[in-house]
């Protein structure tokens, strides 16, 4: 069982309790394929989904991950709050709280937004990305693909290329697979690399080549341009000439290497259309396995309420 009420972050997550989460989502995964909406698991319980930026997968696999197992999930629209009135984020979270409700799953510009709020709430809360500091549930379900498809999450090498500096996605998937021992390369432009990611056991490459030698998977990250205050690359062009994916670099990787993206993707920038939409991607597949990884949330973050 998971001996926590929330899911803040991987740094703060064992292997086992990773490895529980992934179980658990094949499981629910076969419950996703089956399209059958009649399960009473989460019957009477209520997720709300608070998210102060934009998302699409990430909500709506929530809404899906709750339907699915009988629980009903309420948008909060931040944009069309109180907290447009100046309501604090801890007062939105009590306020809540106080109506009963079991989950929060929660998207915020702040990092450390998501631990503040599960401090103040009885509540389980999820977090769905806050800031440039994790993104949990992207990186269970990148796990799980990777699981799914190559029998282990050990000893694998996945090539990070694309916005690391400003990427949570990057950070969580980090912080996961090499507490599996597996090996992450990052390569991206110097002003784009966190100072700071050797120490937390990244290798950083000098070469998109070098990224991909023997890469299983590549994980190409979107340049996040609302995050950036300007002059961190030329151009988009001129970053898609030298530092995007292209076909004609998957000969560096593993023969039989997969693409991922967490999306939304620019075409053409962090990766071909060829390669988002060729026979190596499994962009699509990690949406499928995003409704699979929150059910498997859902479930035992509930069940650790219960047993307490
Ligand atoms: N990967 C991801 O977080 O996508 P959204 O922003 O659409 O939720």
């Amino acid at each position: 069982m998971l001996r926590k009420k929330d899911l803040i972050g991987l740094k703060d997550t064992s292997p086992e309790e990773i490895e529980e989460i992934l179980d658990t989502a094949d499981e629910m995964r076969k419950i996703v394929d089956s399209k059958r909406k009649d399960s009473e698991l989460l019957r009477g319980k209520t997720l709300i989904s608070l998210f102060y930026e934009n998302s699409t997968r990430t909500r709506t696999s929530f809404a899906l991950a709750a339907e699915y197992l009988g629980a009903n999930e309420i948008n909060m629209g931040v944009a069309t709050s109180s907290v447009q009135k100046g309501e604090t984020l801890k007062d939105t979270g009590l306020t809540l709280n106080a109506m009963n409700i079991d989950f929060i799953a929660i998207r915020h510009q702040m990092a450390g937004a998501p631990a503040l709020l599960a401090k103040n709430v009885s509540a389980s809360v999820i977090n769905g990305g806050d800031g440039m500091n994790e993104h949990p549930t992207q990186a269970l379900l990148d796990f799980l693909t990777l699981r799914r498809h190559f029998g282990t999450l050990s000893g694998l090498k996945v090539a990070i290329l694309g916005d690391i500096k400003h990427s949570r996605v990057a950070k969580s998937n980090l912080y996961g697979l090499r507490k599996f021992g597996s090996e992450v390369s990052m390569y991206c432009p110097g002003t784009l690399m966190p100072m700071e990611i050797e120490k937390m056991g990244a290798k950083v490459a000098k070469s998109r080549e070098e990224a991909l030698d023997g890469a299983d998977a590549v994980m190409g990250l979107r340049i996040q341009l609302e995050r950036q205050s300007g002059g961190l690359f030329p151009s988009l062009s001129e970053y898609s000439s030298f530092y995007g994916m292209k076909d004609v670099l998957l000969k560096y990787a593993k023969p039989g290497a997969i693409i991922l993206h967490p999306g939304p993707v620019n075409r053409g920038v962090e990766l071909t259309p060829s390669l988002i939409d060729g026979d190596e991607s499994f962009i699509l597949e990690q949406v499928t396995n995003g409704v699979a990884v929150r059910m498997a949330l859902l479930k035992l973050l509930d069940e650790f309420r219960q047993s307490r």
